[in-house]
């Protein structure tokens, strides 16, 4: 009777997985190579179907990745750094739909990036904003500063022009501006245990006890998608990482640990995404060590990325907290390390269309004490071997306005060290006469002061984009985004930053803060400045043409 059952299941087990198979059939093909090149090169076509690809070295799975793999119609290649497997058999294995294009044997090995003539000399590509060589890029990651270098360490698929796959890419810079590319830094420990968002820190008291030889230790926590909330230290300055081996620290319904030193009680804190059934907050911990963590607060409201700092109220000694999550909007208030007081309802930040998930750098030098952000620019040109931006970072201040305590976000002064040429146009602007600040060109960083006068409109054209001011609502407009904005004294402030993807539009100062993606039109003038209903005065209108800050092509 037992018998008669088992042979029954194994007959429905049989059954079901043909089935699947039928439906879901996959063809798993092998390709065998000795490693003596630093990159592999896979071709990739957006759209085509999705291929599972493992490298399998002494018989174990050491990476495993989706690609959309075409090797016979490819729209770019993407490069898989092999170096660490050098002189070493490697088994690529694909498991892929039967209709997939194909693309294994198209794999080839070589010590050059594949595009290396073109590299950031693309037709879109952004000039002075970071953007990955190849794949996909979202949030910002561990900015830190440490040894006279910022680090910027991003979520990235390096396989894809969309998002998956998330790994850790890097790169560095030694003046926020210029950027250079490191190899990937966090590697998923397995397929589905993917390295999300998080932060670095310095600890320069070595209470990890990870640092070595009188080195403090660069701590990168992040949430493993797999185990939790995980630590990884670097001792070659945030070059390589060796995960901690107690992971998980933390272990909740949540993700995007942001560390930082809390001075005063002399711990670290975490603010951590957390989830509560329904509820979306802030969790904060704290810890002597990094590895040993307390739950000790939590605020509701927030999703996504927290952020948490102190900042002082701009010619004051005295200093307020701020905590964030990914859209930006902020609340004001005091933190005693270990529970946030908010002192202000959430108040509104981004006003574009091209910022998320935003972090702010740790341990930048007291002798400067800037708090400078960096945010996600949400772009992208489908023709294009990389997806995404960072936006330009600001530094953010605290002022006292009419309305009360107020962030403002304004480019870092460093962008100074990439103007070109200046055009500065003293002029009366009038209906009939709209004034060409520079018919050519696509990289500008424009200041403009305006005296409104008469005008019901003003406005620039940038590249065939309008950036729009309605002086009766005070309303400043891009596409469909808007802001208020306020002309003190009848006079606009308005300060534009200009790429091949984006327009960075600031307002008033900095008060608004309106990163926008853009698609330019190529056959248009450069930009060009409009009143309607009555003429203005536009005694300060400044454009300053920038250098791209990637080397040129024949360096
Ligand atoms: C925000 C986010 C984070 C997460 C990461 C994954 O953009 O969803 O919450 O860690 O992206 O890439």
């Amino acid at each position: 009777m037992f018998r008669f059952h088992s042979t029954l299941l194994l007959a429905a087990l049989m059954i079901a997985f043909m089935v699947c198979i039928s439906g879901y059939a996959q063809q798993v093909v092998t390709r065998e190579l000795t490693i003596d090149k630093q990159y592999l090169l896979l071709p990739v076509r957006t759209g085509a179907a999705k291929q599972r690809v493992k490298y399998l070295v002494d018989g174990k799975t050491a990476r495993e990745f989706d690609i959309e793999l075409d090797g016979e119609n490819p729209s770019f290649w993407v490069f898989s750094d092999v170096s660490g497997f050098n002189g070493k058999k490697l088994t690529i294995e694909t498991s892929a739909p039967q209709d997939a294009p194909g693309g294994l044997d198209a794999i080839q090995q070589s010590d050059t990036l594949p595009g290396a003539e073109t590299m950031y000399h693309e037709a879109t590509r952004p000039q002075f904003h970071f953007t990955s060589r190849r794949g996909w890029n979202n949030d910002p990651n561990g900015l830190v500063f440490f040894q006279g270098e910022y680090h910027l360490y991003y979520q990235h698929n390096p396989f894809g022009w969309n998002w998956g796959n998330m790994h850790w890419g890097h790169a560095v810079s030694p003046d926020l501006i210029h950027w250079k590319e490191l190899p990937i830094a966090l590697y998923p420990r397995q397929y589905n245990d993917w390295c999300f968002s998080g932060s670095a820190v310095i600890d320069e008291k070595n209470t990890s006890e990870f640092g070595q030889g009188g080195e403090p230790p660069l701590i990168a926590a992040y949430t493993s998608t797999g185990r939790g909330e995980c630590i990884a230290f670097s001792l070659d300055r945030g070059r390589t990482f060796h995960d901690y081996e107690g992971n998980p620290v933390v272990k909740h319904q949540g993700r995007d640990p942001k560390v930082i030193w809390y001075k005063p009680g002399q711990h670290w804190v975490m603010a951590v995404y957390d989830e509560m059934g329904d509820s979306k907050g802030i969790a904060f911990y704290t810890s002597p060590d990094l590895k040993e963590w307390t739950r000790q607060s939590r605020i509701e409201g927030y999703y996504e990325c927290p952020e948490l700092f102190e900042i002082p109220i701009e010619g004051k000694t005295e200093t307020k907290w701020i905590v964030y999550a990914a859209d930006g909007a902020y609340t004001i208030g005091q933190f005693d390390g270990k529970t946030f007081t908010p002192e202000t309802d959430k108040l509104p930040y981004n006003y574009g269309d091209c910022f998320y998930a935003s972090q702010t750098y740790n341990n930048i030098p007291e002798s400067d004490g800037r708090r400078i952000q960096i945010g996600w620019g949400r772009t992208g040109d489908p023709a294009m071997p990389f997806n995404q931006q960072m936006n330009f970072p600001v530094e953010l201040t605290l002022r006292e306005t009419d309305d009360g305590l107020r962030l403002f976000a304004w480019p870092i002064r460093e962008i100074n060290t990439l103007y070109d040429k200046l055009r500065v146009k003293k002029t009366r602007v009038t209906p009939d006469e709209p004034l060409i600040v520079t018919a050519r060109g696509d990289l500008f960083d424009v200041t403009a002061n305006i005296e409104l006068m008469d005008a019901s409109e003003v406005g620039f054209i940038v590249r065939g984009m309008p950036v729009s001011y309605d002086v009766k609502s005070e309303t400043l407009r891009c596409g469909d985004n808007t802001a208020p904005l306020k002309a003190p004294n009848g006079f606009l402030s308005l300060r534009l930053l200009v790429d091949r993807q984006s327009v960075e539009i600031f307002g008033g100062d900095g008060r608004v803060y309106m990163p926008m993606s853009a698609t330019f039109k190529d056959d248009t003038v450069a930009l060009d400045f409009y009143c309607k209903g009555g003429a203005v005065r536009a005694d300060s209108i400044r454009a300053a043409e920038l250098k791209s800050i990637w080397p040129s092509e024949n360096e």
